[in-house]
């Protein structure tokens, strides 16, 4: 393409490059502006009439500007999660006291897809194991949902927001629910809070010190792929000023997919999917609900008098409010309303809603992430896709340009419902279990929070190794490496935890780190794509199924 020719050259002809000196802008003469169909440019023109200690832009008297080797962490990191030695930066009040809580234990980790980001804490069955002398992480292919953000315009807890003000002054609260005296709605809808700006930004750094050394060193920008939504832009604005720092736009460029109903769009699949099972997944959260939370709805209600009819879904969404209200405004009053049980229950609601939303409870579970899936597997085997399957958009998909087929670094945004899907599609049944609406299910695998919290992202990577790596990773360092050719392996790492393949996907085995070699993984997701039979899920006029009935992600069979 031209403009990557001409700033190639531009860059030899001023051998300062970007540093500059005094009296000429070098970032008003980047060629990334001529021509370029990228971002808006971030520079002034030399024509500001800005004085010069008002301006941040000409680059002079910088010092020296020396940027060090780029980090590799995923490869170099010799002990990883050894343990927490680290808290982050964290302005969210978390430690509201909360009835039945023990130590160390927190309840804004049990907010299932309203958790803030948090690396997932107990793994995924598997150890993490660091990359062996002589392998190399060469590729990445990451999917990021977008940070913490306001509820959505249609949701409950709006509707609750909305029912309380218009009551104001008719209702008298006492005891613990004396605040909502003076309770004012300070939500705003949709976008991101600024905390969940905050996680995208941490999460660009995080995977610039682990994946780095990945951007091409010829200085050529990445495609990067979000969708038009406004949270889903800015989410991905967010994380490459994070991994590249605040002139990203000279590294990345960003393609966004349109977000709305009927487009073809893998990262929202559901939007060209004409079956739902939403209906489902909220009528067994709701039969749960009615199991869990009386005791609680009854303490609310017998401290309100007046004209305010309290339902039992107000009672719901008053939980979902106390993790929207933290994000936004860093502390909730409704979150000491109720018991830690109470809270790990709220939880399970919101894990069977997902599992049958569109998780393998779900019939369109597979179909919804399988184009996804399909790009994935294109990506790695760097070919374009040319005939339209699934909810794949071939104007995009069948150009280089705007789906590149020999990138190591592929940075996507979507959304959690989606990144639910694309597990399912992948096949990834240790997530595939049956959740009773009677009771909780303990040590299962499908909490919300660990697979799809605010910021979740799932990392998958390649490895390539000059021989086969013995699946036992205890063994002595000499018998580390097995007799065999040069060998790859993919690595599924979500939320900072590795997934191992080998326990969904037999093919795989049963490796200590939980890796699959390539070609095995190949094979194994031909199948899945046939697995997930779009058509018929997503356009069959099946009936839908009871809650229960559905267990492998997809519709019963065609008759
Ligand atoms: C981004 O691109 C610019 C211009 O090519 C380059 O100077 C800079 O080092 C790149 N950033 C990173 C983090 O590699
Ligand atoms: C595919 O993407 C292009 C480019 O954004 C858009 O014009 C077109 O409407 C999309 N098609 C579908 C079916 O989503
Ligand atoms: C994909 O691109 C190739 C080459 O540009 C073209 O021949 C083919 O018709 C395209 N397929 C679709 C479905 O657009
Ligand atoms: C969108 O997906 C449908 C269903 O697979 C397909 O028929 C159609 O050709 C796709 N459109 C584009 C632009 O890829
Ligand atoms: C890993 O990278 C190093 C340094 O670039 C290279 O010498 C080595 O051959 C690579 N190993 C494999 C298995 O590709
Ligand atoms: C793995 O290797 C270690 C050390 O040789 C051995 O103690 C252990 O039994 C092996 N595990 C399996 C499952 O073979
Ligand atoms: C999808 O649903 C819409 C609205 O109900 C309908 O008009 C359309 O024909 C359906 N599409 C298919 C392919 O079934």
């Amino acid at each position: 393409m031209l403009w990557l020719v001409m700033e190639l050259s531009l860059q030899l002809l001023n051998p300062f490059w970007p540093a500059g000196y005094k009296g000429i802008d070098v970032r008003a003469q980047s060629p990334l502006k001529v021509g370029s169909d990228c971002q808006t440019p971030t520079a002034t023109t030399p024509s500001s009439k800005l004085p010069d200690y008002f301006e941040t832009t000409l680059g002079w008297y910088a010092g020296p500007t020396a940027t060090g080797e780029s980090p590799w962490l995923a490869q170099t990191n010799a002990a990883p999660f050894a343990g927490v030695s680290y808290i982050p930066n964290t302005p969210l009040e978390t430690q509201a006291p909360i009835s039945g809580n023990k130590h160390g234990r927190n309840v804004f980790e049990r907010l299932g897809h309203m958790s803030p980001y948090f690396p997932n804490p107990r793994g995924f069955g598997v150890h993490e194991y660091p990359i062996p002398l002589g392998a190399n992480v060469t590729w990445l292919n990451m999917v990021h949902r977008h940070g913490s953000r306001y509820p959505e315009v249609g949701g409950n807890e709006l509707r609750l927001a909305r029912k309380l003000t218009e009551a104001k002054g008719k209702f008298q609260a006492h005891g613990a629910l004396s605040f909502l005296n003076d309770w004012r709605n300070v939500l705003g809808a949709e976008i991101l809070v600024p905390v969940g700006k905050q996680q995208l930004f941490d999460s660009g750094t995080l995977h610039y010190y682990q994946y780095g050394h990945l951007y091409p060193n010829d200085g050529s920008r990445i495609i990067a792929r979000t969708t038009t939504q406004r949270r889903m832009l800015e989410s991905a604005e967010y994380f490459m000023a994070g991994f590249f720092g605040l002139g990203w736009t000279q590294n990345a460029t960003l393609e966004l997919v349109i977000e709305s109903k009927g487009f073809n769009n893998t990262l929202a699949g559901y939007n060209a999917c004409n079956r739902t099972s939403w209906d489902m997944g909220g009528k067994t959260a709701r039969e749960w609900a009615e199991v869990y939370l009386l005791d609680a709805h009854e303490r609310i209600r017998s401290n309100i008098q007046g004209d305010l009819d309290w339902t039992l879904s107000d009672t719901y969404s008053a939980q979902a409010l106390c993790a929207y209200e933290t994000v936004a405004v860093g502390f909730s009053h409704w979150c000491s309303l109720f018991t830690y049980e109470e809270w790990e229950a709220f939880e399970y609601s919101l894990d069977i809603a997902f599992a049958a939303g569109t998780g393998f409870l779900s019939p369109v579970g597979r179909a919804i992430g399988i184009g996804y899936v399909q790009e994935v597997l294109a990506r790695m085997q760097h070919h374009v896709l040319s005939s339209p399957t699934a909810q794949i958009n071939t104007t995009l998909d069948n150009n280089t340009v705007t789906f590149p087929t020999h990138q190591a670094l592929n940075f996507d945004f979507s959304h959690d419902s989606n990144i639910i899907s694309i597990l399912v599609a992948f096949g990834l049944t240790q997530f595939a279990e049956y959740l009773p609406p009677t009771r909780i299910l303990p040590d299962r695998e499908f909490v919300m929070a660990y697979i799809e919290p605010f910021a979740g992202r799932l990392d998958i990577e390649v490895i390539q190794a000059p021989a086969p790596i013995n699946p036992n990773r205890s063994v002595a360092i000499d018998k580390l490496y097995e007799n065999g050719p040069p060998t790859s392996y993919v690595h599924f790492v979500l939320n900072q935890r590795t997934v191992p393949l080998g326990r969904s996907l037999k093919e795989c085995g049963e490796r200590d780190d939980g890796w699959c070699e390539m070609n095995t993984f190949f094979g194994v997701q031909k199948m899945q794509v046939e697995k997930a039979e779009f058509e018929w899920a997503c356009f069959g006029d099946y009936e839908m199924p009871e809650y229960g009935v559905v267990r492998d992600g997809r519709p019963p069979k065609k008759e």
